[in-house]
């Protein structure tokens, strides 16, 4: 059992980790420990002062020690003597806005919970178990059920609250967090994922200090600028020890995660929906679910705790029939034209790509409207035939024709003012009355709580798949949103869009990926500006950034693999010099970058010489052939690319005897020794050949002493090594 309730005290146990919770005579939910697995109650670690200026509950009477300012609260809440950062807070219809949660009863079941609306982990009832709390402000009538789903095997608990109002009258909630996690103390280091477009997901590691320290997500997305997701791990945490715990929120609107390191030194961490844009009026009766979380813990540091995730997203959180099965080599034609292409053209780099044994042509923006550039077009999803002659069917039967499948890029999220649908329903862009609206990339982003909108979009996406042979959908967005308003809600309500806005595009994605269930869905934000756990639920891969340098690359994928596996990262080879950073890197090292991920061009490959040519195929044979070993082994981050002057990473078979270990070597040094890397995951007994090697190795050496490197000459250079085990103890 998974979960256990025993003496007033919740024991959600996985493989490896406890989460333990403890409720007192008062009916106050206490976290007591989530971390290595003890076998008895961890209550014995709390003790506190009599604090000066942190009050107590009137039914503590002359207990001065208790109080909701002190103590490791399941799931804080405002306004109840508690002064730290909150998990929930609600305006009641007097205008008061306290909230002071007691326990009123659980249950638990099998299988794990589903979120009404929102995408949430899944699992079979041999997999997970559920824990339902019900809390209860008994003056409001609010009930809080805080829902845990527990994935014993994989080392994972979810998070996920929903209100539901018992009371007699309406309330709105102003912040409502999916989780709430306090630490014993805040000696912690923490890690986030920030950036910017073409250079998302930057690592940085910060000690935590005293008072409040957040990221978060105001732009409607989850964002290019922090990624949400972050890791707590002790001071000396390294990629093999220590403990470390993530919190990934799988959503993709504007969102928050805080972390306050209190007068007592204790941490507690929340996150969820980003209070700033939101409001929820809940009437009497009404339920309002939050996204979920998912944590995960490890005593074995970020290299496991990684891997638990990639683990949970590829097998739990990714669905569709590219879920775990291998994926196209695909050829998109966006860096190849850009906007300047017809029918002959993209037909030119489709027939020299399946030449060159690439599976995919995919045609990027500018098919449809009047779309020359980026300033008209958005919203008329009809295929502008003074670009495609003959249409789109045509040029997908030539296509498929020369065995290579068709797909296509849409943008449906947003309207160009130069639209046919914008000169139609001006009112169906998201922006406020007598104001003029914010222009990003020239456009306008349709309301999609609008049900009339999302119907358009549906039929407008829908009918170009039903018509065409389309196996691929880009869904790309390309703008932050502001300017948050619609008619559908009543000004009191406005600040309910953002979020329903999210439920919008949950609700479109879910009906089109149900319908057409064998197209390969890929998300994209400006590359990877909504790289979440939320759009991986619709979409198992997402362009990963628009940045296609091999170099920055290696920042960029370095960052995306603490939380999310190889197989969810688009990443294509493109032309040098590369487009974004003028740099120049050899086609074998920007193909081995881009192997660690879903595979792909973006280039005329037709410009390429012979001999390039022949690199690419051999390129996507060898691809095809590490494949399975690259989205189905462990990975491995070898080396920190912002400290060791390169990147090196690696992917081991589940029983041990295949190793990939890829990377690029930024700087060469004259007369220097051969770099040593050692290696992870391997049988330490076994022994091992490195291909195109006679010498073996013990797998203890080489993660004992490491593998030479080549000697490089030049700058970016990258390496491969394949390792066979030959021979187990
Ligand atoms: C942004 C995407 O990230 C690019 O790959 C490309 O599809 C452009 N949009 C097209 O406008």
């Amino acid at each position: 059992m998974a979960i256990i309730f025993e003496g007033n005290m919740f024991h959600l146990t996985t493989a490896h980790t406890l989460y333990q919770m403890g409720i007192d005579a008062f009916g106050i939910l206490h976290h007591l420990w989530y971390g290595e697995k003890t076998d008895c109650s961890m209550q014995y670690l709390y003790n506190y002062p009599d604090v000066g200026f942190s009050g107590n509950p009137y039914e503590a009477g002359k207990l001065r020690t208790y109080s909701m300012d002190t103590l490791p609260l399941e799931y804080a809440t405002v306004g109840n003597g508690d002064y730290r950062i909150p998990a929930a807070a609600a305006v009641h219809a007097d205008g008061s806005c306290a909230l002071d949660l007691r326990y009123e009863s659980h249950k638990i079941y099998e299988g794990k919970y589903a979120i009404e609306g929102l995408p949430a982990v899944y699992a079979d009832d041999s997999q997970a178990q559920t824990l339902e709390i019900r809390m209860r402000d008994a003056a409001s009538g609010l009930v809080a059920v805080l829902r845990y789903g527990v994935l014993e095997a994989s080392d994972v608990i979810t998070r996920s609250v929903v209100f539901e109002n018992e009371g007699a009258e309406a309330l709105t909630l102003t912040k409502a967090h999916s989780v709430c996690l306090p630490l014993m103390d805040g000696t912690w280091d923490w890690l986030h994922f920030h950036g910017r477009h073409t250079m998302e997901r930057q690592v940085e590691r910060k000690e935590l200090f005293h008072g409040i320290q957040q990221i978060g997500s105001t732009r409607g997305t989850s964002s290019h600028q922090q990624n949400p997701a972050l890791i707590l791990c002790e001071q000396g945490c390294t990629e093999t020890s220590g403990l470390c715990i993530g919190a990934a929120l799988m959503y993709s609107g504007s969102f928050q995660a805080q972390i306050e390191v209190d007068q007592l030194g204790q941490a507690r961490m929340v996150m969820g929906i980003h209070p700033d844009q939101f409001s929820w009026k809940l009437e009497r009766g009404a339920r309002f679910s939050t996204p979920e979380v998912i944590l995960s813990c490890s005593t074995q540091g970020l290299e496991r705790l990684s891997q638990q995730f990639h683990a949970v997203i590829r097998n739990h959180v990714c669905r569709g029939s590219y879920q775990l099965s291998s994926r196209p080599v695909l050829i998109n034609n966006w860096e190849a034209t850009y906007f300047d292409f017809n029918e002959e053209k993209i037909f030119s780099i489709a027939k020299q790509a399946s030449e060159l044994g690439i599976d995919l042509m995919v045609l990027d923006d500018g098919w449809f409207g009047k779309r020359d550039d980026d300033c008209s077009g958005l919203g008329d999803w009809t295929v502008n035939e003074q670009k495609l002659k003959g249409g789109l069917a045509a040029l997908v039967e030539k296509i498929n024709a020369l065995g290579m499948r068709f797909g296509l890029w849409f943008e449906p999220e947003m309207v160009s003012e130069d639209s046919d649908l914008y000169r139609a329903h001006p009112d169906w862009a998201i922006r406020i009355p007598d104001r003029d609206p914010v222009r990003s990339r020239y456009q306008l982003v349709l309301d999609l709580s609008r049900e009339d909108v999302r119907e358009y979009l549906y039929g407008s996406i829908s009918s170009l798949l039903r018509e065409n042979h389309i196996e691929y959908v880009k869904w790309d967005m390309n703008r932050s949103i502001c300017d948050w308003n619609t008619e559908t809600l009543p000004s009191t309500r406005q600040r309910e869009l953002p979020h329903r806005y999210v439920l919008g595009l949950y609700e479109l994605l879910e009906r089109l990926t149900q319908e057409f269930p064998d197209v390969l869905f890929e998300g994209c934000s400006g590359g990877g500006g909504r790289f979440d756990a939320g759009m991986l639920y619709y979409c198992p891969q997402i362009w990963c950034s628009d940045d296609t340098d091999a170099h920055e690359r290696t920042f960029i994928q370095y960052g995306t693999s603490f939380f999310y596996p190889v197989s969810t990262v688009g990443s294509h080879v493109s032309a040098v010099p590369n487009h974004q950073t003028g740099r120049t890197t050899s086609l074998e090292t920007r193909g081995t970058v881009a192997m660690a991920g879903s595979f792909g061009y973006e280039l005329d490959l037709n410009l390429l010489s012979e001999d390039e040519k022949q690199t690419v195929s051999e390129q996507v044979e060898h691809y095809r052939q590490l494949q399975s070993l690259i989205y189905n082994g462990s990975y491995h981050r070898l080396s920190d690319p912002y400290a060791d002057g390169m990147a090196a990473w690696s992917f081991v078979s589940e029983d041990q005897a295949c190793v990939l270990v890829q990377g690029v070597i930024y700087r060469a040094v004259p007369n220097a020794l051969r770099r040593r890397l050692r290696l992870r995951g391997l049988h330490a007994q076994a022994h091992y050949r490195i291909s195109g090697e006679e010498q073996v190795y013990s797998g203890s050496a080489l993660m004992a002493g490491g593998v030479l490197l080549p000697r490089v000459m030049g700058d970016d250079v990258s390496f491969e090594l394949y390792l066979e085990l030959v021979k187990k103890a």
